[in-house]
């Protein structure tokens, strides 16, 4: 099991203490479930091995992984920063009272509603991606009420994570930031220190997700290094700031843990290659920002079902459906992302049997797990699906005309919904009948 959960005398999953039947029964399924003090276990664990080794440091969490209000409270108690990608995200942190000034805004194309909201009410630090977004900024900077616009620039260092290709963002051939070949990035970021409304933080650069293991962020930052370095003996400028992005990955499953780089791992090697290329180079050593997002948040999250029709095909599958699915976790359907499942109200009762854990949308590659191993399933079961934390409720969708699920965090034994459920009424909030559509038909 990953997390903090056991069973109790009535054989019941507890998460965090909490009676996960029970909770089913009081808020209804499909539900995501978050365990509170494992979020701010695994920040602190960031931030404790980072002051220790990296101290001039910040850590802003990936928001993309998992966001909402509740979250941006709990990350503003943390004080933690907060990486958003877009106008919804800095939206939200903004009416949670989180403040503007630790937020990052990344974005391969930011509107012009998006750039207005932020010149307006402020922003940490702004991340260009683009030659032409460049050009725009030379020009809006100027409305920025806040001083200088504090930026930093997206490179694509050409490394390869060797993760799924759809969240591999780093090599050259990328939608992401400026390229380092034919002295792209030379070029652009020359330029924007010729604009008197930008201050030129530094570099950012985030070469995918989910990542097994320590080299290619060893690699990123060799690369990063020697390109400030050749920056600035072109240009006699000196970056004092370096973003690395995020990107550690995490075990899904009971047989992947021990495969990825534990947090002090991670950090350790990035702070130590960190310090050795700028000694190598002798430049001065940058702060250093991180952006980890699913490393935060993936273990500590689950979404609870209720097992509905079962269907078994003799010799070939049994195939057990929940009352959700590519709606509330498109991973699978997405990466092929794989999952482990426990049923919540009995504990080892029944033989174990092999199913396909599918969901209730009109598509076959609606499947939650394509193959587990669980005790023998029955309609009513409640079934817990473990590490949905991250990139789950956040890309959630209403494919069917499916209400998504609400959002639990339990913190001391207890449980506060924190997102609530939609309803159907939900389906239809943003629905316009033109007049000449009123009229019924025969
Ligand atoms: C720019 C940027 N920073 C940070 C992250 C967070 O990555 P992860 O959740 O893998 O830590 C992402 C996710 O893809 C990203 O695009």
């Amino acid at each position: 099991m990953l997390g903090n959960k056991a069973f109790n005398q009535k054989n019941h999953l507890e998460i965090a203490g909490c009676d996960i039947v029970q909770l089913a029964e009081e808020f209804g399924t499909p539900l995501y479930v978050y365990d509170e003090a494992l979020l701010r276990s695994n920040i602190k664990d960031y931030q404790k091995r980072l002051k220790e080794l990296h101290p001039d440091s910040t850590i802003a969490y990936a928001g993309k992984a998992f966001l909402c209000s509740a979250m941006c409270r709990l990350l503003d108690q943390e004080s933690m920063w907060l990486d958003v990608v877009s106008g919804g995200e800095y939206y939200v942190a903004r009416e949670s009272g989180f403040p503007t000034e630790r937020l990052l805004f990344h974005g391969n194309n930011k509107s012009p509603q998006e750039r207005e909201l932020v010149l307006k009410n402020g922003i940490g630090r702004w991340v260009i991606d683009s030659e032409w977004e460049l050009a725009l900024l030379s020009k809006e900077a100027k409305n920025y009420l806040h001083g200088k616009l504090p930026v930093f620039f997206r490179i694509t260092p050409g490394i390869d994570p060797h993760t799924h290709a759809y969240i591999t963002t780093g090599k050259v051939d990328s939608k992401f930031g400026l390229t380092l070949v034919d002295g792209i990035a030379q070029r652009v970021i020359r330029q924007a220190l010729s604009y008197e409304n930008l201050d030129v933080k530094g570099l950012h650069c985030h070469i995918g997700s989910q990542i097994d293991s320590l080299e290619p962020f060893i690699n990123t930052i060799k690369a990063m290094v020697r390109f400030m370095d050749s920056f600035k003996e072109q240009n006699n400028f000196v970056f004092s700031e370096l973003d690395l992005g995020g990107g550690l990955g995490v075990p899904y499953l009971e047989e992947q843990k021990g495969k990825f780089p534990s947090v002090q791992e991670y950090v350790e090697a990035i702070a130590k290659t960190l310090q050795e290329e700028c000694e190598k180079y002798q430049y001065p050593l940058p702060k250093l920002f991180i952006e980890p997002g699913r490393s935060i948040v993936n273990n500590a999250g689950n979404t609870v079902y209720t097992v509905g029709t079962i269907k078994e095909i003799p010799g070939i599958k049994k195939y057990i459906a929940v009352d959700g699915g590519m709606t509330d976790n498109p991973r699978p359907i997405l990466y092929d992302a794989r999952y482990q499942a426990i049923i919540a109200n009995r504990v080892n009762q029944g033989s174990p049997e092999m199913v396909s854990v599918v969901g209730k949308c009109c598509e076959s590659g609606d499947v939650v797990i394509q193959q587990t191993e669980t005790i023998s399933v029955q309609n009513g079961d409640i079934l817990v699906v473990e590490g949905t934390g991250a990139y789950n409720y956040s890309m959630a969708s209403n494919y069917n005309l499916i209400p998504r699920p609400g959002v639990v965090f339990i913190r001391d034994e207890k449980p506060y919904l924190v997102v609530r459920h939609e309803g159907w009424y939900d389906l239809v909030r943003r629905d316009i009948l033109p007049e000449y559509l009123i009229e019924k038909g025969e």
